[in-house]
């Protein structure tokens, strides 16, 4: 059988990062990573070359390892250097932050410096709400508010935990230090919660084990220069495996 390419179908939305598109299959989405960049809720604005066709990259590697290490997720298959086939779901409008290290808006919300260890994994949860900049929520709110079942969130941060457990000595085997993560979660027509949308240098901190060196969009955030070059490098140690590293 010849194979048949995957269309692109309408529009279905847009974000800071992708655009979602149909496909004929109703099930599944397209979505084509860009290389806008935001921050600060969208008031900081540049575009990074090489960035999506990075981030699909690095996307396309990880999710299959989460798949084979029992976290069910959207991805189906890489189409092109910036587009990705995946499952369609509804998502949940909770984002949820894993911490490993003390960074970012948890290190200036409790005044603990940058890279500080912490004794056990810290789950977090915000309201996908650019209107509102993301706030920070407990899951008494997403529950009363309709958001997620007690259920859902209860098997969202297992999962949550288990892609920390995966991916931490994942990169640490690549000489990076994953310091935390964002992950956002989407229903199947089933009810299935899976892993959606994408773990990459916008979603994750990940900091060179050998010199803490940032290696992702805080270098954007904050000025550091170097964005592109560090993007690069991430996706080669990911796609590199963990060899060299683990060697010196
Ligand atoms: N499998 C999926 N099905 C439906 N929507 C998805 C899926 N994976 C990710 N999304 C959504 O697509 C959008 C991706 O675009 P992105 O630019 O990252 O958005 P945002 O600006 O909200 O961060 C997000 O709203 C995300 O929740
Ligand atoms: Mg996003």
């Amino acid at each position: 059988m010849s194979e048949t390419k995957i269309e692109r179908g309408e529009l279905r939305y847009e974000g800071k990062a992708k655009r979602v598109y149909a496909t004929a299959t109703p099930t599944e989405y397209i979505v084509e990573y860009k290389d806008d960049a935001t921050a600060f809720n969208g008031v900081k604005k540049a575009q990074i070359g090489g960035k999506g066709a990075i981030n699909n990259a690095i996307t396309a590697a990880i999710y299959p390892l989460l798949e084979a290490a029992g976290i069910p997720t959207h991805f189906i298959s890489k189409l092109s250097d910036t587009e990705q086939l995946v499952k369609a779901v509804t998502i949940v409008p909770v984002e949820v932050i894993v911490r490993n290290v003390a960074a970012g808006s948890f290190s200036k919300r409790l005044d603990i410096a940058e890279g500080t260890p912490l004794s056990r994994p810290v789950v977090e949860y915000c309201y996908k709400s650019d209107a509102l900049g993301d706030p920070l929520i407990n899951t008494d709110t997403a529950v009363s508010l309709g958001w997620a079942t007690e259920d859902d969130l209860k098997r969202i941060r297992e999962l949550a935990l288990q892609v920390r457990d995966f991916l931490t000595p994942f990169f640490l085997a690549r000489g990076i230090r994953l310091i935390d993560f964002k992950l956002e979660f989407g229903k199947l027509s089933s009810g299935e919660i899976v892993l959606a949308d994408e773990i990459s240098p916008d979603t994750c901190r990940f900091w060179d084990a050998q010199t803490n060196e940032k290696m992702d969009k805080d270098r954007f955030r904050r000025d550091l220069g170097g964005v592109e070059d560090a993007y690069a490098e991430m996706l080669r140690r990911v796609t590199q495996g963990a060899a060299n590293q683990s060697e010196n």
